[in-house]
């Protein structure tokens, strides 16, 4: 993990803010979704674990209306006032998390005050492992606590998911903001995306472990391709739900009524719909699996997750596909996909711990070799969710 400690961020943080120390310090984690991909914003079921990757953030509350946001690791301040419309930045972009925020929250008619905020996180950016969502959570609830109004944890995150789909323009489901807000040591979070229903689920893997791998493709296709995705999930919807007016999303369909369909459907949005439906299904069947102490069986469907999204819903890369399929001929790994939003960005392998070492090497080597890039790799145990760890 990169530096980062809470001194450092603190000690910046009044530096740069008139020599005030900040009131409140936040951590908020990155995540990595174990199986239920493409799944939450078509009303389904995910498994994500929050990382102890993390972004942190130190902020004071001001008597006026400004708000300033430093992003210590961009080294980059910007300004604005409450009382304006907040407007998208297209320069700086990285603070139009923070900034969508604070929107939906004038938005809801919450008060809030000016504020000075730095952060600063160790969450590879680009790699699918939710650094925005960190910074969204984070942004939230420092302002909870600087302007003390009432919202349940769930709520703020869902508030944060809407500021990525209407002020970001990012049509997100609400996955990533729940586990960064909802997170719990040593745990991993199953969650119900319609009703919001959660169940911690402890995650005793024995001799394994989940070995992240970063292909080092950022996914920069995410935003159009994820969003004409959705668009595919919900022209299915609209098929289905003529035949069957209980479809009200693809969690309510279950794969004989998308096949009494067939014919209707074109065959790529077929596909999608396939996807959805067969997730949703390893989602339950791989807590199930966990609840038994089967690895081999939460494996298996973690492989079957990624050829679903690797063919029906094709939002696998070669880069990617090298890595899973190096991973699964590998001795003593149990399954591997690739994890998030997609076209790029980490795999999830669980692997055999006295495995790790000589597979790491040898993946690192055999992925230069064959695309000329130095992937990275990551081990990280369960964390907790979003809190505030520090401030006067
Ligand atoms: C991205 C989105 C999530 C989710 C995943 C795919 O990470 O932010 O809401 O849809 O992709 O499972």
């Amino acid at each position: 993990m990169g530096q980062l400690n809470t001194q450092m961020v603190s000690r910046i943080f009044t530096n740069l803010f008139d020599n005030k120390p900040p009131q409140v310090i936040t951590r908020a984690p990155g995540r990595v979704n174990l199986i239920g991909e493409h799944t939450d914003y078509n009303e389904g079921y995910v498994f994500p674990m929050a990382l102890e990757f993390q972004l942190l953030t130190a902020a004071h509350r001001r008597s006026d209306r400004l708000v300033r946001i430093h992003s210590i690791d961009y080294r980059k301040t910007v300004e604005f006032s409450l009382d304006g419309p907040i407007r998208f930045d297209p320069v700086n972009r990285w603070s139009n998390y923070s900034r969508g925020v604070l929107a939906l929250l004038l938005e809801n008619d919450i008060k809030l005050s000016g504020i000075d905020l730095a952060f600063s996180g160790n969450i590879p950016q680009g790699s699918g492992l939710s650094s925005s969502a960190a910074l969204e959570v984070g942004t939230a609830l420092t302002l909870q606590a600087l302007n003390g109004f009432s919202m349940e944890r769930p709520e703020l995150a869902r508030l944060c998911q809407q500021a990525e789909n209407t002020f970001v323009g990012m049509n997100c489901g609400i996955m990533d903001q729940f586990i960064s807000m909802m997170g719990q040591k040593h745990h991993a979070l199953f969650l119900d995306c319609r009703s919001l229903e959660y169940r911690h689920i402890p995650l005793e893997l024995n001799r394994y472990r989940f070995v992240i791998c970063h292909s080092g493709v950022k996914h920069s296709l995410v935003d159009s391709e994820y969003n004409k995705r959705r668009e595919e999930c919900n022209t299915g919807v609209a098929v289905l739900s003529q035949r069957f007016p209980r479809i009200k999303t693809l969690r309510d369909a279950t794969l004989t009524q998308l096949n009494a369909c067939r014919k209707e459907l074109d065959p790529v949005v077929y596909r999608r719909c396939r996807h959805v439906i067969t997730e949703n299904q390893r989602v339950l069947q791989s807590i199930d699996s966990l609840n038994q102490n089967d690895l081999m069986t939460f494996g298996r469907l973690m492989n079957e997750s990624h050829d679903s999204l690797r063919d029906d819903y094709q939002v696998s890369c070669d880069e990617i596909d090298l890595l899973v399929e190096f991973a699964r001929n590998f001795k003593g790994i149990l399954g591997s996909r690739i994890t998030g939003g997609g076209f790029g960005g980490c795999t999830v392998s669980l692997v055999e711990i006295a495995q790790i070492s000589d597979f790491s090497k040898q993946l690192i080597e055999y992925y230069q070799n064959k695309t000329h890039i130095t992937p990275q790799i990551y081990i990280s145990t369960p964390a907790a969710g979003a809190e505030i760890i520090g401030g006067k």
